[in-house]
């Protein structure tokens, strides 16, 4: 912050939130998104909008408030102020026992009908660990005569282009196993020392778009063989986690499997799912 932007906040580092004013931008992003900011996830709100609060000249987060009331709904500025309310954290081969259960499960049986692709949706994809884990995954264990693509979707426009750059610090390599390490990454030289990137042939399987779980529309790449929506659902009320589940049954073909992650459930729903593993579930054939 600049010593004037200092001082149009009375000498002070950080303006103020007032109550009002969390109350509508907690009220906005779970319109928008979904995510119900817990009291928790308070203070959060007032460092992540913080750098709004300047970017756009203003003084106070009352008046960054009243300028996103004057715009229109599909200004830029709404965008930026969605992805800064999101929570992004993932890792690699993060929940390994989903994977054991694709590689020993749901593979197998997959492999005993004639179809050709396997179709895997990564909802809330955050910067593509989960969906290129799922590429590393599949490119291991189908065969020659079989193939796979995935469809890796999130809210936010950052992640989303994060994912499709494909590199990373190096500091993730450890998220994944040495058996996957040789063909499924390049580690960087010279410039690109302490960085990582995906293959092209493990990322050219996997597309990224932004969808918004809470819009009615699913995506168009038509049905999937696998859904994973984890660690977001965590962030939603009941009627979103209702509604999204529900979305995403319709999405999936009739004995396809839907990931929730470890911590989140559908108990208390009414829902059409077999569970057949730990946050894991089938749709009946
Ligand atoms: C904690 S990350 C989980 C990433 C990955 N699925 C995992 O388990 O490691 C949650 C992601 O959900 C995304 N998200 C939040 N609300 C969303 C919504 N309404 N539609 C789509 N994605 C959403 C966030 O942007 C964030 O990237």
């Amino acid at each position: 912050m600049t010593a004037a932007q200092a001082q149009a906040w009375g000498g002070k580092t950080t303006p103020d939130l007032e109550e009002d004013d969390l109350r509508y931008f907690c009220q906005i992003i779970e319109e928008r998104a979904g995510i119900v900011l817990k009291p928790a996830k308070h203070d959060l709100v007032k460092t992540r909008l913080r750098s709004r609060v300047t970017a756009n000249g203003l003084s106070s987060y009352g008046d960054y408030r009243q300028h996103l009331q004057s715009l229109a709904k599909n200004d830029p500025e709404w965008q930026i102020f969605t992805n800064l309310l999101t929570t992004n954290k993932t890792d690699f081969f993060r929940e390994p026992k989903h994977f054991e259960y694709l590689v020993h499960d749901i593979l197998p049986a997959w492999l005993k009908t004639s179809q050709k692709t396997f179709k895997v949706w990564s909802a809330a994809s955050s910067t593509g660990e989960e969906a290129y884990t799922l590429a590393m995954v599949l490119g291991r264990y189908l065969p020659k005569d079989r193939d796979f693509k995935i469809l890796a979707t999130d809210i936010d426009t950052s992640v989303v282009e994060a994912a499709q750059n494909a590199v990373y610090s190096i500091s993730k390599r450890s998220e994944i196993p040495t058996e996957y390490q040789q063909s499924c990454i390049d580690i960087g030289k010279g410039e690109a020392r302490g960085w990582f990137r995906i293959k092209p042939h493990l990322k050219e399987k996997t597309v990224f778009k932004t969808h918004n779980l809470i819009e009615r529309t699913a995506p168009d790449e038509g049905i999937f063989d696998l859904v994973l929506c984890r660690n977001v659902l965590i962030y939603f009320g009941a009627d979103n986690i209702d509604f999204v589940q529900k979305k995403i049954y319709s999405t999936v073909k009739p004995g396809g499997h839907f990931f929730i992650g470890h911590s989140e459930s559908l108990q208390g729903l009414k829902h059409n799912w077999k569970p057949v593993g730990p946050s894991i579930f089938r749709k009946g054939s």
